[in-house]
Formats: C-alpha cells, sequence, structure tokens
C-alpha cells in the first residue's frame, strides 16, 4: 500500500536528522580525541610546524591510498579546480598552524574559548571587506561574544600573548576560508570528502616549506630524540593518533557539510568547542577561576545569539 506523500516527506526529514545528528556526532567526538593527542604531543614535542605539517601529511596519505585501491572514488579535477582551491588552501594553512602554534603555548580550552570568537570575525570581514550589512540583532550578539571572549583571556591564568595572538589569526583565516571554499564547493562534482583531501594535498605542499625554515630538521630530530627518551615508544602512537584524528574529523565535517547550510555548520562547531574545552579541562587539569569560566560561558552564548540572529 502506497503511503501519502506527507508521511513519506516526514520520514525522509526524520531519516536526514538522524544523519545530521550522526555525522555531529562524529565530528565532536573525533575532535575532542583530536585536541587530546596533539596537545599531548605538543607538552613533549614543542614543534608545532611540524605537527601540523604531519597532520596534514597523514590525510594526504590516506586519501592517496583510498583513490589508489578504490575505496574513495578519485575525484575528476581540472586546472580550474586547483586554481580556486588554492586560496582555501592558504587560508586553511595559515588557520591550521596558527592554532596548532597557539596550542602549543596555551591550554587547549583556552585556544577553543577565543576560537569561539569566529563569528565575530565573521561578520566583520563581511562587513568592512564584502561591504554586506546584517539586521542590528547580529551586531549586538557580537557584543557578548567580544565582551566574553575578552573576559576570558584577560582572566586567562596561564595567558601568553603568542597563544592568543596565534588564536585570533586562526579565527581570520578560517573566515577566509570558508568564504572562499563556500565559492569553490557552489555547483561542483567533488564530494565533501573529496574537496577535503584535495584541501589537504594542497595545504601540505604550502607548508612543508615554511614548516622547514621555521623549524627544520635538525631541531625536529633533537626534539624527537628527547620525546621518545621521556615518554616512551607511545609517543609515536600519540603523533600518529594526533595526525589521523586531525585528518578524520575534518572529514567528517566537509562531509557534513555536503548536507547542512553554513549556518547549522557554525552551530555544529560551537557545540563542538564546548566539548572540546569541558573534555581538555577535566583530562589536562587546566585551573579554571570562576570569572574565567563566565567569560568563556558568556562568549559561547553569544555564539548562539548570534546565530538565531542570523537565522
Ligand atoms: C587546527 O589545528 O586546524 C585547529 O585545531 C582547527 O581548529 P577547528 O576546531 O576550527 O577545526
Amino acid at each position: 500500500k502506497s503511503q501519502p506523500i506527507e508521511a513519506v516527506e516526514v520520514k525522509t526529514e526524520a531519516a536526514k536528522r538522524v544523519k545530521i545528528g550522526i555525522y555531529f556526532a562524529t565530528w565532536w567526538a573525533l575532535n575532542v580525541v583530536f585536541n587530546i593527542y596533539n596537545k599531548k604531543v605538543l607538552n613533549a614535542y614543542p614543534y608545532p610546524w611540524l605537527t601540523s605539517t604531519l597532520s596534514l601529511a597523514c590525510g594526504s596519505l590516506m586519501m592517496l591510498i583510498s583513490w589508489a585501491t578504490r575505496i574513495a572514488e578519485t575525484p575528476k579535477t581540472d586546472f580550474e579546480f586547483w586554481k580556486t582551491l588554492f586560496p582555501v588552501a592558504v587560508a586553511h594553512t595559515i588557520g591550521h598552524v596558527a592554532a596548532t602554534v597557539s596550542m602549543s603555548k596555551v591550554a587547549v580550552s583556552f585556544t577553543h574559548i577565543i576560537k569561539s570568537g569566529e563569528p565575530a570575525f565573521s561578520v566583520l570581514v563581511s562587513r568592512f571587506l564584502l561591504g554586506e550589512t546584517f539586521p542590528p540583532s547580529v551586531y549586538l550578539s557580537l557584543v557578548p561574544i567580544i565582551g566574553g571572549c575578552a573576559l576570558a583571556a584577560v582572566t586567562e591564568l596561564n595567558f601568553n600573548m603568542i597563544g592568543f595572538m596565534g588564536a585570533m589569526i586562526s579565527n581570520l583565516a578560517f573566515v577566509f576560508r570558508n568564504i572562499f571554499s563556500k565559492k569553490g564547493m557552489k555547483g561542483k562534482s567533488v564530494s565533501g570528502m573529496n574537496y577535503y583531501a584535495c584541501l589537504s594535498l594542497l595545504s601540505l605542499l604550502i607548508l612543508t616549506p615554511f614548516a622547514v625554515a621555521v623549524e627544520g630538521p635538525q631541531m625536529w630530530a633533537a626534539g624527537w630524540q628527547k620525546a621518545l627518551s621521556e615518554i616512551g615508544p607511545q609517543f609515536v602512537w600519540w603523533v600518529a593518533a594526533q595526525s589521523i584524528f586531525y585528518h578524520l574529523y575534518n572529514q567528517v565535517s566537509y562531509m557534513s557539510l555536503d548536507e547542512i547550510s553554513p549556518l547549522t555548520f557554525s552551530i555544529g562547531n560551537t557545540m563542538k568547542r564546548i566539548s572540546v574545552i569541558v573534555s581538555s579541562i577535566i583530562i589536562f587539569h587546566t585551573p579554571v577561576q570562576p570569572v574565567n569560566a563566565l567569560g568563556a560561558a558568556i562568549a559561547v552564548l553569544g555564539t548562539f545569539l548570534y546565530s538565531q540572529a542570523k537565522a
């Protein structure tokens, strides 16, 4: 017996919600694991330029193998595709390395509190560089975002300027990455998964020479011996875990971007930060003062008000 059209629609809508729910939960879980291992590695081995290069290299390798073995379909790309991807990759590289440098200097929770201020950067860039205008409620929602981040920053017990600026630069770079990639993914024939794979490959090419120039093999080798002798062989697994989970969480987030609007995506991203902030404070026993936590809570609340205002 055939079902009425409305019933079928309700079912498809419910199935879509379940699918997005699974994407989100997977994305957040993978991200929490990445952040924990990334920080464990950086504590023992403070070379963020190398660890961010390794994350990209690992993801690129995983995807090249998946294409070669036909686990994933090889994307059909042309010169135009790579040309459009280039600015996205530059922004992705800067945002990634800046966040990793930040996390090498401050607590993971602090980096993510500042990164929860990303919507403020998005509005300011859209307003002043792209000439977009927003309703007053959107501008008003920036007050708790900026105020909350500022309160959390000034009351942070282990404040460090490089850590703070790294997170701010990452925010700015990721706003540009999102603006460029929205253009690049529009009407595209490449899936979210393959789009992120190509982004990793291109970012790896961009980042490698800079990582060699800033840190370089000599520092890496000496630090590696030290970390191995202090931590033991499991240090290698930590590096592998941070690299693999970095790729996986980004891949899942780009796959979900295929299904949802950029707005839903940014709400998901804020909720992801809450899970990272809370779990990293517990795991690393990060000291937090009540007023510091209040700043973080106001900033996060601000990003929710922002998403409501934009909706
Ligand atoms: C990175 O290393 O790229 C950052 O940790 C990523 O930050 P995100 O949470 O914005 O993806």
